[in-house]
């Protein structure tokens, strides 16, 4: 493992963190890839990660959920996140993905999850689920409208039943933090993103050629509207959380749970119907099986799917 010669310093970070999520950082792993290219100073990566938890129990706390059995770090770096999943569930299945093979290759060897490197097609990208809990942090932000919606769609299908999505996106908190220092774009690209999310509730633009970024991959805004519509538009999903800044101060978090009995009708023909039965035989294959935690809300997910003619 190529680490940085010291560790994180907790010591500094820990007057800094929320007091419930204290002894789970005492079981963190603090060491730390040399290139890790998340690092920031030792108390903001800490509290970073921190933050992410906090927001990921809030909204499997609100899903009704229990700690997840199986969960997928996706979009993981070099583990800033992945390290606290890692401390707080230790008994969970932790998967990590990321376009950087050396991130998923450290996040394996230090934190002994299961790891791969994804895809920018996003068709492309394999998932490896299903799973109860996929977190996305900061990469939805950096995706145009339409790369939004697919990879959304793609994670969704990734889930159980029952199943949680948490994704960071930029929003208002981020709009601010850009109009004051601009510390996410350099460049004359900004103007057009903000035109975006006025005009449509979402706007993106690539980074600056020469960046090192390819085309495809840049800065995204998405609206808290844009966001409820596109937890609204789907059969089947429960928008469990929707929070501005709540995210290391400047990142919104959404939480979409694969909720088959959000599908309005599930006896009328058409696109609702053909989902709403593709969860109901998910579900079908799912019982009995021990890779599936069979917990009360997910009885009643189960229960709600089949409705009381099918036995
Ligand atoms: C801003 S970083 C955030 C890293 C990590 N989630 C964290 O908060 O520390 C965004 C990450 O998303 C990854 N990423 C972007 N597109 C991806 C894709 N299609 N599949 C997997 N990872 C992707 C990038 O490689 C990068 O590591």
């Amino acid at each position: 493992m190529d680490l940085r010669p010291a560790p994180l310093d907790l010591a500094a970070a820990e007057p800094h963190l929320p007091a419930p999520l204290r002894p789970i950082a005492r079981r963190l792993d603090l060491r730390l890839a040399r290139r890790d290219g998340m690092e920031s100073d030792d108390v903001h990566y800490l509290s970073v990660g921190a933050s992410a938890l906090n927001v990921i129990r809030v909204a499997l706390s609100l899903a009704g959920l229990p700690e997840p059995g199986r969960v997928l770090d996706f979009g993981s770096g070099a583990g800033r996140v992945t390290r606290w999943l890692r401390a707080a569930y230790p008994d969970a299945v932790l998967a990590c993905c990321d376009l950087r093979p050396q991130d998923v290759a450290f996040c394996r060897d230090l934190l002994g999850v299961e790891a791969w490197a994804s895809s920018a097609d996003i068709e492309a990208i394999a998932f490896r689920g299903p799973h109860d809990l996929i977190w996305m942090g900061s990469v939805l932000t950096h995706l145009d409208e339409d790369g939004t919606r697919r990879l959304v769609d793609r994670a969704m299908a990734a889930l159980n039943p029952g199943g949680l999505l948490v994704a960071s996106t930029s929003g208002r908190a981020a709009r601010a933090v850009q109009d004051h220092d601009g510390s996410y774009l350099e460049g004359d690209g900004w103007p057009s993103v903000k035109r975006g999310y006025d005009e449509g509730g979402y706007g993106y633009v690539d980074y600056p050629a020469g960046e090192g970024f390819a085309p495809g991959y840049g800065i995204s805004l998405s609206s808290p509207a844009w966001l409820t519509r596109l937890a609204t538009a789907s059969p089947g999903r429960r928008l469990v959380m929707l929070a501005e800044g709540v995210w290391d101060g400047n990142g919104d978090v959404v939480a979409l749970q694969v909720a088959p009995e959000f599908a309005r009708d599930r006896d009328v023909p058409g696109p609702e119907a053909r989902e709403a039965a593709r969860l109901r035989d998910r579900v079908a294959g799912l019982e009995g099986s021990t890779s599936w935690r069979v917990t009360a809300p997910m009885r009643r997910i189960a229960a709600a799917i089949k409705g009381p003619d099918r036995g």
